[in-house]
C-alpha cells in the first residue's frame, strides 16, 4: 500500500489542466502516494443537485489530504443558466463545495504564502515574502444570514435601528476560533524564524468581534517574546502593504479581511498564477490554487500551473515530506529566475504542461 492517500479533486474548467501539470512534478519526485479521483463541481450540481456529492466526502475521509483544482460556481452560458434554474426549481440549493469542505473537515487555517521569487516579471517589488494566516471557518462566512429578518429578532435590544426590510449577515467570532488561528500564526513564525506577526482587524469600529480577535492576539503574543508583533486596521494596512511591503512578514486575520488581503498580496507577488492556499485542520488538509476555474481557458493547458504546484509543495510539508517540498520550491524558483520557460501571464508562450515539465526537470 502506498504511504500516502490523496484525494484528487480537479473540479471544473482549468482545475484539470493545473492538476494534470502538478502530477508531472509529483511523479518526478516519486512521491509514494495513491491518488484517488473524486467528483466535485458544476457538472454534479446540474446532474445530481449537489456539487459536492456524499461519495466524494466519504472518499476524502479515507485519505490523508486532498489536492483541489477549482470549481465553477456561477453559470455563464445560456444552457448552464437553464440547468441551474431547473435544479433550483426542483428545490436544490447550491452551496459552495470549497466552503463546505472547509467546514466539514474543520480546516480552520487558511495559509497563503506570497513570495516574490527573484526574476518574476510580475513582481510588484523584489524581496516580498508574506505568509497570511486567514481564519477559515467563521466570521462573516459563518452562513448565519437573514433575509427577511425574523420578527422575533427585531425585538432584540439594539435592533431598533435596523430596518425590518434589511438583509443581515452575522459576523461570528468565537474565542476558540480566534485563539487557534492566532496560535497557528505565532507557532509558524516561531518555527520558521519569522521576525514579526501582524494582526489585521477593524476593532475601532467592529468592536465586539474584531475587539475579541485583537484582545486574544495580544494575549497570545505574550508567550512569544522573541517575535515582534503589532496590529493594523485592515484599510490602512492595504496602503501600507503597497507602500512599505518589507515591514510585513506573517499576517493573521479573521476570515473576510484575510480573503481580501490574500488577493492583494498575491497580486503583489505574481498574480493568480502564483497564489496558493493550504486549508489545514488537525487531522486533514486540502490544498488548492486560489484562482477559480477560468472557463475561457479550460482544457487549453495555457494557464500557469505554479500556483497549484506551490499548493502541492505545501501538501508535501503537511505529509512530512519536507525534503521533497524544498526540492519543488527550489525548482520553481530556479525556473522563474532563468526566465526561459514562461506561461502567457508571465509574457511567454509555454503551456501548463511545459512549465510543469521544466520544473520537474529541475527537481
Ligand atoms: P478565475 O480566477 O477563474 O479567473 C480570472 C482570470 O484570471 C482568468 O480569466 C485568467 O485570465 C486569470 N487566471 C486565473 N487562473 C490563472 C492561472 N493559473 N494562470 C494564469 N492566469 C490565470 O476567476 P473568475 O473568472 O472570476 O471565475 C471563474 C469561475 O471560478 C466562477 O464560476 C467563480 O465562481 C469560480 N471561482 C472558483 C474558485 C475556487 O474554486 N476556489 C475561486 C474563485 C472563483
Ligand atoms: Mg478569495
Amino acid at each position: 500500500m502506498a504511504k500516502h492517500r490523496i484525494a484528487w479533486l480537479p473540479g471544473d474548467g482549468i482545475g484539470k489542466d493545473v492538476l494534470d501539470a502538478t502530477k508531472i512534478v509529483l511523479d518526478k519526485i516519486k512521491l509514494d502516494a495513491e491518488y484517488i479521483h473524486g467528483d466535485v463541481g458544476w457538472e454534479f450540481w446540474c446532474k445530481e443537485g449537489d456539487p459536492l456529492p456524499t461519495r466524494t466526502i466519504d472518499l476524502m475521509k479515507m485519505t490523508d489530504a486532498a489536492m483541489f483544482g477549482a470549481i465553477t460556481s456561477k453559470p455563464k452560458t445560456v444552457a448552464d443558466k437553464e440547468l441551474d434554474k431547473a435544479m433550483q426549481n426542483k428545490g436544490y440549493i447550491y452551496r459552495s463545495p470549497i466552503v463546505r469542505m472547509r467546514q466539514l473537515f474543520d480546516l480552520y487555517i487558511c495559509k497563503r504564502p506570497c513570495r516574490a521569487y527573484p526574476g518574476n516579471p510580475l513582481n510588484y517589488k523584489e524581496d516580498i515574502d508574506f505568509v497570511i494566516f486567514r481564519e477559515n471557518t467563521e466570521d462573516l462566512y459563518s452562513g448565519v444570514e437573514f433575509y427577511p429578518i425574523p420578527k422575533e429578532m427585531l425585538k432584540v435590544r439594539g435592533m431598533e435601528r435596523v430596518s425590518p426590510e434589511a438583509a443581515i449577515s452575522i459576523k461570528v467570532n468565537t474565542p476558540k476560533g480566534c485563539r487557534r488561528i492566532i496560535e497557528a500564526a505565532f507557532d509558524f513564525a516561531s518555527k520558521h524564524k519569522r521576525k514579526k506577526v501582524t494582526c489585521v482587524h477593524k476593532a475601532n469600529v467592529v468592536r465586539a468581534t474584531d475587539g475579541l480577535f485583537l484582545e486574544i492576539f495580544y494575549d497570545i503574543a505574550k508567550s512569544y517574546s522573541a517575535i515582534e508583533h503589532g496590529d493594523a486596521n485592515v484599510d490602512s494596512l492595504c496602503q501600507w502593504l503597497l507602500k512599505r511591503p518589507h515591514d510585513y512578514d506573517v499576517l493573521v486575520a479573521p476570515n473576510l479581511y484575510g480573503d481580501i488581503i490574500s488577493d492583494l498580496c498575491a497580486q503583489m507577488t505574481g498574480g493568480l498564477g502564483f497564489g496558493s492556499s493550504g486549508n489545514i485542520g488537525i487531522d486533514y488538509a486540502l490544498f488548492e490554487p486560489t484562482h477559480g476555474s477560468a472557463p475561457k481557458y479550460a482544457g487549453m493547458y495555457k494557464v500557469n500551473p505554479i500556483a497549484t504546484i506551490l499548493a502541492a509543495k505545501m501538501m508535501l510539508e503537511w505529509l512530512g515530506e519536507t525534503k521533497s517540498a524544498i526540492r519543488v520550491e527550489e525548482a520553481i524558483a530556479a525556473i522563474i529566475t532563468e526566465g526561459k520557460v514562461r506561461t502567457y501571464d508571465m509574457g511567454g508562450n509555454a503551456t501548463s504542461l511545459e512549465m510543469a515539465e521544466a520544473i520537474a526537470d529541475k527537481c
